[in-house]
């Protein structure tokens, strides 16, 4: 799966009308198989970005371009179809079901459409990932650790050829943080899985060969600190 990112621009509107800039991406892409990380200081988009990625948000302007799909393109339920066939994505919090089994949440990663749920992929992603004794235990009975594992074994259920990590390792204890990412970028290099992670954990960078900044890559960060002296300024 190759990822293409081109003129992505994302804005909100606040309360009072004023448009806040978040996002002005000139171009990026990553290849098929490649694992890329995203680096970057707290708001400076990188959720946002992964959001407009997935077509969980639109942006306002751009083309992102996924195995040849601009998605950006798409209607809401064709994205949807599109994410849930193609993108697996980890969540900063895990976003695991709190009533079900560590088994039944990597089950609940898998659409209906592609085949019926498969229990003996969820079991062997499960063991995969280093906790076939914990299949039975629900969320609250794991570590976060844990946790994560379980939600790095759900993202990779549905067989997604793009992988999209938010923070990944912001909710693990340190002696836990390398084996997560070493964990996301083992099963996505086994499954022939492209991935995206972003953090904003420098020492994640020494994990990756391909490491760029956000802060960079995107226009509107660089120019927003100063905004923001500027007003100081005047205030
Ligand atoms: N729904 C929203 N409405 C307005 N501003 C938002 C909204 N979501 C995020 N933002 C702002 O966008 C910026 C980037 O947020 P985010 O992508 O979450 O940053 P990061 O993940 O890099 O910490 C932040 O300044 C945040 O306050
Ligand atoms: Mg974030």
């Amino acid at each position: 799966m190759t990822l293409i990112v081109e003129k992505l621009k994302k804005s909100y509107r606040e309360p009072d009308g004023k448009i806040l800039r978040i996002l002005d991406i000139p171009s990026f892409s990553v290849a098929q198989g490649e694992q890329m990380l995203l680096v970057g200081p707290s708001g400076c988009g990188k959720t946002t970005l992964l959001h407009v990625i997935a077509g969980i948000s639109r942006p306002d302007s751009g083309v992102i371009r996924i195995d040849g799909v601009d998605v950006v393109r798409l209607s809401e339920a064709a994205r949807d179809r599109f994410r849930a066939a193609k993108i697996g994505y980890v969540f900063q919090t895990f976003n695991l079901l709190p009533a079900f089994t560590a088994l039944e949440n990597v089950l609940l990663g898998m659409t209906f459409a592609r085949n019926r749920r498969d229990r003996k992929r969820a079991g062997e992603l499960l063991e995969r990932v280093g906790l076939q004794h914990r299949r039975t235990h629900k969320p609250a009975a794991l570590s976060v650790g844990e946790q994560q594992r379980v939600a790095v074994a759900r993202a990779l259920a549905n067989r997604p050829s793009l992988i999209l990590a938010d923070e990944p390792t912001a909710n693990v204890d340190r002696a836990n943080q390398q084996h997560i990412v070493d964990l996301i970028r083992t099963t996505c290099r086994e499954e022939r899985v492209t991935l995206v992670m972003v953090t904003h954990a420098m020492e994640v960078a020494e994990q990756f060969e391909r490491v760029d900044r956000l802060d960079v890559l995107n226009r509107v960060a660089r120019t927003a600190p100063q905004a923001e002296e500027a007003e100081e300024a005047v205030a």
